[in-house]
């Protein structure tokens, strides 16, 4: 098999440096071509900044990181600060990054790397809201041909929302941007909270990650200890969902996940419902099919891969 090629566009936030772990740890099924951070749960200096702190705390400072947009397409930018802390990646100390940022812009590197790429053999993988995917696609309509796939984290149909009662953060923060990629025509595969609040941090999967005995398990295990306060106060579960690894888990192992292919619309509009995503589960609209839209997950088998993967760091 080889190694699927792929962009992670990222607003690093712990669960998203778990991502990047992940995916720097499974260099046999993928192959980071870039890093691309984005505003969303923090400014985007400290999304760029985080990025290289956890290519860094994989060993892989050679991988290219580039910052892309600092604001949502045609809104004020809101950041979650109140789950993240105030660095995104709050929790255990981490030394600044050495490591440089790449001087293009990652809008540029998206739109470049899929013209200079044979076609259909780049993937990306959205971790935030998706202002640089959106921008490079009005930048270059062309691209949309050549994409392989894109596998993002956001939205939500039976869960809702987590940012307001109808919406979730990633798509809520830049809808106008995420109605773009939803009505883009590229191949969509879409990890909604549907999925990720069964992906839950319990104790023991926790205690996992800390009894790898190396950094980035102990790493780990501690920025899931930081943002598990904050969920377990909200939803009274047992542990914190743990949304964007599922997107790099799903491209090394598809089978733990199970979806629909339906239409997915992005509400651009609506007073109480600005960006939901308005999920054709039940396919009652006869609109056209635009996105595999997951809904489960075998969370054992996704913490035993993560657990796995992480400690071959
Ligand atoms: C998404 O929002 C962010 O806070 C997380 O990193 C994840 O990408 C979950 O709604
Ligand atoms: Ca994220």
């Amino acid at each position: 098999m080889t190694a699927r090629k792929i962009i992670i566009d990222t607003d690093p936030g712990q669960d998203d440096a778990v991502a990047i772990l992940l995916a720097l740890a499974s260099p046999e099924e993928v192959e980071v071509l870039g890093i691309t951070a984005v505003a969303g749960n923090v400014p985007l200096p400290l999304t760029a900044k985080n990025a290289r702190i956890v290519c860094e705390l994989a060993g892989k400072p050679d991988t290219k990181v580039f910052a892309g947009c600092d604001a949502p397409l045609s809104r004020k930018l809101v950041t979650a600060e109140h789950v993240h802390g105030k660095t995104g990646l709050d929790g255990p100390v981490l030394p600044d990054p050495t490591m440089p940022l790449q001087d293009a812009h990652a809008v540029d590197f998206i739109i470049d790397t899929l013209r200079s790429e044979a076609p259909g053999t780049v993937t990306l993988c959205p971790l935030g809201p998706l202002t640089n995917i959106a921008t490079a696609i009005r930048k270059a309509p062309d691209i949309v041909a050549r994409i392989q796939e894109i596998v993002l984290m956001g939205g939500a149909y039976f869960e809702v929302g987590n940012i307001t009662p109808a919406a979730e953060f990633n798509i809520y923060v830049d809808p106008e941007a995420a109605d773009i990629v939803f009505k883009s025509g590229a191949p969509l595969t879409v990890m909604p909270l549907d999925v990720t609040h069964k992906a839950l941090t319990t104790r023991p999967r926790i205690e996992a990650f800390r009894a790898l005995g190396t950094e980035p398990g102990r790493m780990v295990a501690e920025w899931t200890d930081f943002f598990e306060r904050f969920d377990m106060e909200k939803y009274g579960s047992q542990g914190a969902p743990l949304h964007d690894p599922c997107v790099i888990a799903y491209l090394i192992r598809p089978d733990l996940f199970s979806g629909r292919h339906i239409n997915v619309m992005i509400e651009t509009a609506g007073d109480f419902t600005l960006g939901m995503t308005v999920a054709d589960w039940w396919r009652v609209t006869g609109r056209a099919p635009n996105a595999m839209f997951m809904g489960d997950v075998d969370a054992d088998g996704f913490f035993a891969l993560l657990t796995d993967r992480i400690g071959r760091l």
